[in-house]
C-alpha cells in the first residue's frame, strides 16, 4: 500500500485527521498562527506545556497531545525543529520521518500536517513540502513482503499537507511531486537491496530494469553471455563463470534531447551475492553480501526517476550483474583476465570482483561515447572502515564533476567525502605478470580499488562512489531504516537534474 499525499488550504484546527502536525523552533515562547488557534481550542494546553518546559522546540522532540474531543482531530503533535538558523531541508526530513513513525506505532492512519519549516531560515514552501514528503515516504518504508503476519500497527494511508494560501499550495504541490519521485525511487532501490539473492538474481534484476523502463519510457537492452563474449568482457565473464545463474549486462537508455550525445553514464555494481568466490569470505555476516548489488539498484531506480522527470539530456544506465560464487568452474587466484579494452588483470583474490565487472562496464560506457561517468559500488570493506556507515567515499579524475556530485548529495542528505587519487597510489596496482592486479594490498584499500576502476574511465571525467558503508544499516538513522538505505539514488537523480539545467 502506498502512502497518499495531498495538499489543501483551510483551517487545520478543524481537520478531522487522526493527528495534526506542527513544527516549533528551539526557544519557542508561545504558539503562533494556526497553532494558536489549536491551543485556544485545547484550552491553552500547548501554552502550558511550553511554560512547563515539556515543549522546548529541540530537534528530536515530539510531543503528542490527546485532543479529548476539543478539536475534530484525535491528537495534536508538536515537532521540535531545533534552532531556526540551523534548520535545513534534511532536518525537516528527519523530523517528519520520526514523527510519522511515532504516530504509526500509535495506530494513526490519517495525518494532516502544517507545512513544517516553511519560512524558517529562508526555506521556501516548495522545498519544505518536498522535505516533508520525502521524510514521510522514506521514514515509513517497511520491507515485510516475506512475512505472513503483517505488523499490528498497520500503515499510515494518507497525509495532507495544509498550506496557508493558494500560492503556497501551488508551490507545495510542485515540491510534493518531486519529493514523491525521489523517495519512491529510493524505496525501489531499497526493495531490490533488501531482497535476498534468491529473490534478486541477475535475471530478476534485469526484469526489474525492464519493468522500470516500461513505466518510465526508457530504452533497454540486456546483453547475455554470448554478447559479453563478443564484446570481450573478460572481467564480468570471469566473475560469472563460477555461478549457474546467467550474468546480465543491463543497459537503460534515456533520451531527453534530440542529439545523440550521452551526457552522462551511471554505472552500477550488480553483484547479487558476493561469497568471495574461491577466496571465500568468512561465514559471519556473509548474508550482508546480498546487498552487493546496491550500486546497480540505485542506478536502475535513478534511471526510472530521470525518465519520469523528463529531463532535457541523454543518460545511460549500465548495470553489470552476476553472482560471485565458488565452484568447479569458478575463476581462481593467479588467473589472468582480459577486460573489454584489452587490459590484462592478474587475479590476486577472487573477492576483489567488483572492480573486475566495473572495468568492463566503464569500457562499455566509453565505447558508447559517454561524456561523463559516475559509478556506484559497494566496493571495499576498507571504505566502510574509513568512513563507517554514515558517509560515501568519493573519488575522481575531475574535480568539477565531483563537486557537482557532492553538492547533489548535500541537497538530498546523502553524505559524501572525497578521498585522494594521487598518482603514487597507482604503483600498488601494478602486477609482474599482467597490466594490473586486482588488489593493491591492505594499505589504502578504498583508494587503490578506486584507481583500478579509474584505469578504465581513461580521460573521461569520472566519479566513483564507494557505498560499502552506507548501503546497508544495522539500525535506523533518521529516515534511513534498518537494512537497505537506497543511497545514493536521490543523489544521482539530483545530479542529473543539475546537469540538465
Ligand atoms: N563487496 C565487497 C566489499 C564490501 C565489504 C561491501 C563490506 C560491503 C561491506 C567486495 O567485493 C570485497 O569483497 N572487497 C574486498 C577487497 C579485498 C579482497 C581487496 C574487501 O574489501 O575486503
Ligand atoms: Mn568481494
Ligand atoms: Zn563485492
Amino acid at each position: 500500500m502506498m502512502l497518499e499525499i495531498k495538499v489543501r488550504t483551510g483551517d487545520i484546527s478543524k481537520s478531522a485527521a487522526d493527528a495534526i502536525f506542527f513544527g516549533v523552533i528551539d526557544g519557542v515562547k508561545k504558539p503562533t498562527g494556526e497553532l494558536a488557534a489549536v491551543d485556544n481550542a485545547l484550552g491553552g494546553e500547548i501554552s502550558r506545556l511550553i511554560k512547563q518546559g515539556e515543549i522546548k522546540g529541540k530537534s528530536g522532540e515530539i510531543t503528542v497531545i490527546h485532543a479529548l474531543g476539543k478539536i475534530p482531530a484525535g491528537k495534536a503533535v508538536i515537532i521540535g525543529l531545533g534552532k531556526s538558523e540551523d534548520l535545513t531541508p534534511d532536518k525537516i526530513r528527519i523530523a517528519m520521518s520520526d514523527a510519522c513513525r511515532t504516530l504509526r506505532k500509535k495506530g494513526v492512519k490519517f495525518i494532516e500536517t502544517a507545512l513544517i519549516g516553511t519560512g524558517v531560515n529562508n526555506i521556501p514552501p516548495e522545498t519544505a513540502a518536498e522535505a516533508v514528503t520525502e521524510g514521510a515516504i522514506l521514514g515509513l518504508y517497511t520491507f515485510n513482503r516475506h512475512i505472513n503476519k503483517k505488523p499490528e500497527s498497520g500503515e499510515i494511508a494518507e497525509l495532507i499537507i495544509n498550506c496557508g494560501n493558494t500560492a503556497e499550495k501551488n508551490a507545495a504541490q510542485k515540491g510534493i511531486n518531486l519529493g514523491k519521485i525521489l523517495a519512491a525511487a529510493a524505496n525501489q532501490a531499497r526493495d531490490m537491496v533488501n531482497e535476498p539473492s534468491n529473490f534478486m538474481t541477475p535475471t530478476m534484476m534485469a526484469a526489474e530494469a525492464k519493468k522500470t523502463a516500461e513505466k518510465s519510457g526508457l530504452g533497454i537492452e540486456v546483453l547475455e553471455r554470448r554478447q559479453m563474449k563478443e564484446l570481450g568482457m573478460g572481467g564480468l565473464l570471469g566473475v560469472a563463470q563460477g555461478s549457474q545463474e546467467p550474468p546480465k549486462f543491463i543497459v537503460l537508455k534515456y533520451q531527453g534531447k534530440s542529439n545523440k550525445t550521452i551526457d552522462i553514464a551511471l554505472v552500477g555494481k550488480g553483484i547479487t551475492f558476493d561469497s568471495g568466490g574461491i577466496s571465500l569470505k568468512p561465514s559471519d555476516h556473509m548474508g550482508d553480501m546480498k546487498s552487493d548489488m546496491a550500486g546497480g539498484a540505485s542506478v536502475i531506480a535513478a534511471m526510472g526517476a530521470i525518465g519520469q522527470l523528463k529531463l532535457k539530456l541523454n543518460v545511460l544506465g549500465i548495470i553489470a550483474a552476476t553472482e560471485n560464487l565458488p565452484s568447479g568452474t569458478a575463476f581462481k587466484p593467479a588467473d589472468i583476465l582480459t577486460a573489454m579494452n584489452g587490459k590484462t588483470i592478474e587475479i590476486i583474490t577472487t573477492d576483489a570482483e567488483g572492480r573486475l565487472i566495473l572495468a568492463d562496464a566503464l569500457c562499455y560506457a566509453n565505447k558508447q561515447g559517454a561524456k561523463r561517468i559516475v559509478d556506484v559500488a559497494t566496493l571495499t570493506g576498507a571504505c566502510q572502515i574509513a568512513l563507517g556507515d554514515i558517509t560515501t567515499g568519493a573519488f575522481t579524475n575531475n574535480q568539477e564533476l565531483l563537486d557537482a556530485v557532492i553538492a547533489a548529495g548535500q541537497e538530498v542528505g546523502d553524505k559524501m567525502w572525497q578521498l585522494p587519487t594521487f598518482e603514487e597510489y597507482k604503483e600498488l596496482n601494478k602486477s609482474d605478470v599482467a597490466d594490473l592486479k586486482n588488489t593493491g594490498g591492505r594499505y589504502a584499500g578504498a583508494i587503490t580499488a578506486a584507481l583500478f576502476v579509474g584505469e578504465f574511465a581513461g580521460k573521461t571525467p569520472w566519479v566513483h562512489l564507494d557505498i560499502a558503508g552506507p548501503a546497508l544499516l544495522d539500525s535506523a538513522k533518521g529516515y534511513y531504516i534498518k537494512g537497505a538505505t537506497g543511497v545514493p539514488t536521490r543523489t544521482l537523480i539530483t545530479l542529473v537534474q543539475s546537469l540538465a539545467k
